[in-house]
This record gives C-alpha cells, sequence and structure tokens, in this order.
C-alpha cells in the first residue's frame, strides 16, 4: 500500500477530511482539517483516492484520543478523535451546506453519545464473534464485548456461551450465511433480548404498545425515539388526514394518533403491514388502513388525493420518481419527511421545490453519534 504525507483541507460527507495530490481528490479518513498527517492509500481509483491516517505530524487542536482501541479497525464510527460538541457542529455544517438558505437555523436533537444503539448484528466467524473489520468479512477482535454504541446488554462475550444461554436449538437460531458464517441479530425487547431476524420486538414509546416483526424495520436510538415521534407530531396539523409511506409496523402514525383522524399506510414488507394492521388495533386506532406494496414501482393511485398530509421516511435510497411525480395530480398540502441520508434528502427536496413545495423546518436528529451518519427531518407545505 502506498504512502504519502499530505495535509488536510476540510470536512466532506462520509466521514473524510479531503486533500489533493497529483491532481486527485484523496478522500482520508481519522483525520482533522489542517493537520499534515502520514497516510496509507487504501484505494486509488482514475480520480478518486482514499486513504486513511497512520501518524499525525501536526495535530489539530480539536484532536482527542480516541476512546476504542479498534476505531477506525471496524468501521462503524468516524469522529472518536473528536470532542461529542464539535461533532454536532461538524454534522451541522454539513448539513447546511447542502441547505444553505438554512445556514443557523438548524434545530440539532441529541441524546446520550453511548449505548444508544437498540440493536447489533454480530458476525460469527469460527469461534471468533463481533463486527467484520472494513471491506474484509474478517473479525475484529473484541467488538462485540467493547462497542460503546450498543447498549451494553447486547454485547457477547462469545457466541457459543450466547447461544447455549439463550436458544434451545442452536442450528436454528443464528443466520447463516452461506459464503461467510453466521450472525447473531439482537435488539432490545421491552425488558429481554430477542433474536430479531428469528422472533417479535415488543416495544412501548409515547404510551404506544408497538410489536416489530421478525426482520421487521424499527428506528435504532433507543434515546431520541420519543423526542423523534414528538416533534413530528409538533409539525402535523390537528385532526390530519394521513398518507404514511414507507410506514414500516405503522410506529410513526399510531405514536401521533391524537393528531389524526384517518390515515392510509403503504410499505413493501408484507409482515410488517400484518403488525401495522395489529399495532393500529392494539392502540385503539380503528380508523387506519395498510397496504403492502413496493413503493419504488409505478405511481400512487389517485383516491389517495383525500389524504392532505404526507409523512415519508424511505430508506437510504430516498423518494421514488413515481412519488414525487405523484404530489403534482395528489397535491398533498403538506409533507413531513424523514431522512437517514442528506444527499437523498437533498435530491428529493430540489424536484419537491421545483413541483412548489417549499422547507419551513429542518431537525437534525443525530441518531449515530460518533459515525458519520444521522437523521434529517423537515417539513415541506405546497405553494
Ligand atoms: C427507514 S424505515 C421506516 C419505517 C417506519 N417509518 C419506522 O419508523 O419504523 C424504511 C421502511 O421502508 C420500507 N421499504 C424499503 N423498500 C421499500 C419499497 N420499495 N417500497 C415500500 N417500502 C419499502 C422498509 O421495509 C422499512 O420499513
Amino acid at each position: 500500500m502506498e504512502k504519502l504525507q499530505i495535509k488536510l483541507e476540510k470536512w466532506v460527507n462520509g466521514g473524510y477530511c479531503l486533500a489533493h495530490h497529483d491532481g486527485h481528490a484523496v478522500f482520508i479518513e481519522g483525520g482533522l482539517p489542517g493537520e499534515l498527517v502520514d497516510i496509507t492509500l487504501t484505494k486509488q481509483g482514475k480520480k478518486e483516492w482514499f486513504g486513511v491516517v497512520t501518524s499525525v505530524l501536526e495535530p489539530s487542536k480539536f484532536r482527542i484520543p480516541s476512546d476504542c482501541p479498534v476505531y477506525l479497525e471496524c468501521g462503524g464510527c468516524s469522529y472518536r478523535h473528536l470532542p461529542y460538541e464539535e461533532e454536532l457542529k461538524l454534522k451541522t455544517n454539513l448539513l447546511e451546506s447542502m441547505f444553505p438558505k438554512w445556514k443557523g437555523k438548524t434545530d440539532v436533537i441529541f441524546g446520550p453519545m453511548e449505548g444508544y444503539r437498540n440493536n447489533v448484528q454480530w458476525q460469527v466467524v469460527g469461534n471468533e464473534i463481533g463486527f467484520f473489520e472494513k471491506n474484509t468479512h474478517q473479525i475484529v477482535s473484541k467488538t462485540s464485548t467493547l462497542c460503546k454504541n450498543v447498549d451494553k446488554r447486547l454485547l457477547v462475550e462469545d457466541s457459543k456461551t450466547f447461544l447455549t444461554q439463550n436458544t434451545k436449538h442452536q442450528k436454528n437460531h443464528t443466520n447463516h450465511n452461506q459464503k461467510f458464517g453466521r450472525s447473531i441479530s439482537l435488539r432490545l425487547s421491552k425488558e429481554k433480548i430477542v433474536q430479531y431476524d428469528l422472533e417479535e420486538t415488543e416495544i412501548e414509546v409515547l404510551g404506544t404498545q408497538l410489536k416489530v416483526p421478525a426482520k421487521g424495520f424499527f428506528q435504532i436510538n433507543q434515546f431520541l425515539l420519543e423526542t423523534w415521534l414528538k416533534k413530528m407530531k409538533s409539525l402535523l396539523p390537528e385532526s390530519s388526514k394521513v398518507l404514511e409511506l414507507f410506514c414500516g409496523c405503522g410506529t410513526i402514525g399510531i405514536a401521533l394518533r391524537e393528531k389524526i383522524t384517518s390515515l392510509y399506510g403503504i410499505e413493501s414488507h408484507d409482515n410488517s403491514i400484518q403488525y401495522a394492521i395489529e399495532n393500529a388495533k392494539r392502540n385503539g386506532t380503528n380508523s387506519y388502513q395498510y397496504v403492502t406494496k413496493d413503493l419504488y414501482k409505478g405511481y400512487l393511485p389517485k383516491e389517495l388525493k383525500q389524504y392532505a398530509i404526507w409523512i415519508v421516511n424511505p430508506p437510504r435510497s430516498g423518494l421514488s420518481k413515481g412519488i414525487i411525480d405523484s404530489t403534482t395530480k395528489l397535491k398533498p398540502k403538506i409533507m413531513i419527511y424523514s431522512s437517514c441520508n442528506p444527499s437523498t434528502l437533498q435530491r428529493d427536496l430540489r424536484l419537491l421545490e421545483a413541483v412548489g413545495y417549499r422547507m419551513d423546518s429542518m431537525s437534525l436528529f443525530d441518531f449515530f453519534p460518533r459515525t458519520n451518519h444521522y437523521e434529517v427531518l423537515v417539513r415541506l407545505k405546497r405553494g
């Protein structure tokens, strides 16, 4: 692997600092802007190169020692060499640089920076258990006992003991990945721990009793879930008729039921839809309907025009052309959009602005402290 000495210029998305060398943009992990560092190049494309800091010759005044012995090896975190207050500023700056009209106006919401994950997927290879090293299928040792992002109850000393203590039939209780071994997927369920690819999870939030099916999606930051839902509730008008896209097991619409008179939820994971129907009944919302549909195919039917408020919470790929185009026919008055990917959010907001929507609220929820990820919640109004 080639080595270089290089001066780091500025933060860019993805947890990288940008630098330039010989006409190449170099994206570097483990550095801070202004630092002079030695790096090892990990990937050399035609234009873009990638590297990781191996030693710091001129450190930034913001640099702190990382509190994780395998930082940058496991690839889960990007900002452990920076104080958390600085990480929040950096995330806000990166977000606002994508939405310049919002400079200085973003609501930034954060919680405890450790133990926030309510789920984890441990990889198992032979006798080893933990996270894979970045871009490999090698376990990084001790990750399953020391990861600071994961709730302590989900840390596992070794897979054999875990499986003997927690399951009757070990063979049936690990997810076999044909090429690379197995994985164990754990999630907090009320007071116990479940293997969430095999069992349902029970969650109580904002006075709402929810069940999530095996393999069903659920938000992972246990400390910010309620705050996020409350913020969404504050953005929702009274007596709303809501179309909820990418609704999962119904979490958002059901938790916000006090302000909703009727709701139509759509999602592609059929088990999640079956659970949403049950979750709605369990919480006394009888006017809710749910259907299974692939939202990346086709347009939304014109019958949905009666729902003036849309709540959308897509995966990282964001909204589809079909959904954006449907807004011109269905003309929702308000769209509340929660996104885990600012790049696709930026793309979608440009398209939605072009058809008459304008953003009147933007909040950054730091759902994923110490990593380069975060959630963005916006409200758009028509006209
Ligand atoms: C970020 S999650 C949001 C779930 C839910 N709003 C919640 O808070 O629990 C995105 C959801 O989109 C669903 N999804 C993924 N691809 C989809 C598609 N092509 N069509 C419809 N739903 C899809 C996933 O199953 C997942 O439940």
